[in-house]
């Protein structure tokens, strides 16, 4: 199923237009697609006005947020609790939030994969969406970002549950990236959970959610957009089963070297706060 069928005039202009700015697309991006043909003339609007042909990501230094969110008591990087790990898990723990540290300053995507649960990878997800809001000051005061005052706390990066992004598509007729087009980064959380998908055929069921995956994430790399998956599944099962092959591809140059991380073995946090 295509989501976004080019129409006969989309066509003609993406063949007129191919030979200009297709260098900037995928080479194997889809001629037939509506996709393709809002790349080029997305390219070809930057390079009319001077700029990049590919956006690239704004950079907030997210310190401030951090700082702000210490301010809060909310969860940062820097206060979650190791309380209840052992040293040894500590010390690994320790060192997966400082690889995050780094990552966040980078453009790259993150996988945080592991089979255990309540072991903080939402939490830190959390945390890094809570970075790329622009920071307000407690007292509501608006902060200035390139200069310019910014009044509302407007949010850069968004977490949505695997289910929910595969109902994103369901309707054929919606652009199913309405709600993301605007964030920076987007966390899709519980990947491998995506339950059974509405008015799919059983038979169809891993083809149709392979696809949606692919159209999400095709369309980040294209847009220059960062993925972050949290996951109870190993990287085999999420890349030789849960993704397609194309998927896998277009994700591991997102992911880049190194940001595949697999959790530490670390206590139930949920086990932890219920003093069991
Ligand atoms: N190290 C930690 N410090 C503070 N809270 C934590 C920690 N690890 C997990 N939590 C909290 O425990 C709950 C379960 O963690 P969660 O991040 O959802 O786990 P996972 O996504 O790995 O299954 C959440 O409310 C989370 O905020
Ligand atoms: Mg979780």
């Amino acid at each position: 199923m295509n989501y976004f069928k080019a129409t006969d005039d989309q066509r003609a202009q993406i063949e007129h237009y191919w030979a200009e700015y297709g260098q900037h697309l995928p080479p194997d991006a889809d001629k037939t697609s509506a996709i393709t043909f809002h790349r080029l003339m997305t390219v070809r609007n930057r390079l009319a006005k001077g700029l990049s042909p590919v956006k690239p990501p704004p950079c907030i230094e997210p310190a401030t947020r951090e700082m702000i969110n210490i301010s809060f008591g909310l969860k940062t990087l820097d206060n979650l609790d190791k309380s209840g790990m052992t040293p040894k898990q500590a010390c690994e723990f320790d060192a997966v939030l400082d690889h995050v540290r780094k990552w966040i300053k980078t453009d790259k995507s993150l996988v945080l994969s592991s089979p255990q649960f309540g072991i903080g990878k939402t939490a830190i997800a959390q945390i890094i969406v809570d970075a790329f809001k622009l920071p307000i000051s407690g007292g509501g005061e608006p902060q200035f970002v390139d200069g310019e005052p910014d009044f509302e706390l407007w949010d850069h990066a968004t977490m949505i549950k695997s289910r929910d992004l595969m109902a994103l598509f369901q309707d054929a007729n919606k652009d199913p990236f309405k709600l993301l087009r605007r964030m920076r980064l987007i966390v899709i959380d519980e990947v491998g959970d995506e339950g059974n998908l509405v008015y799919v055929a059983k038979d169809n069921q891993t083809k149709e959610m392979q696809s949606r995956y692919y159209a999400l994430i095709d369309w980040a790399a294209s847009e220059g957009k960062r993925i972050v998956i949290t996951t109870n599944l190993t990287k085999r099962q999420l890349f030789e089963q849960h993704f397609s092959g194309k998927t896998v591809s277009r994700l591991i140059a997102l992911v880049g070297v190194g940001n595949f991380i697999n959790m530490p073995d670390l206590p139930d946090y949920r086990i932890k706060q219920a003093g069991l």
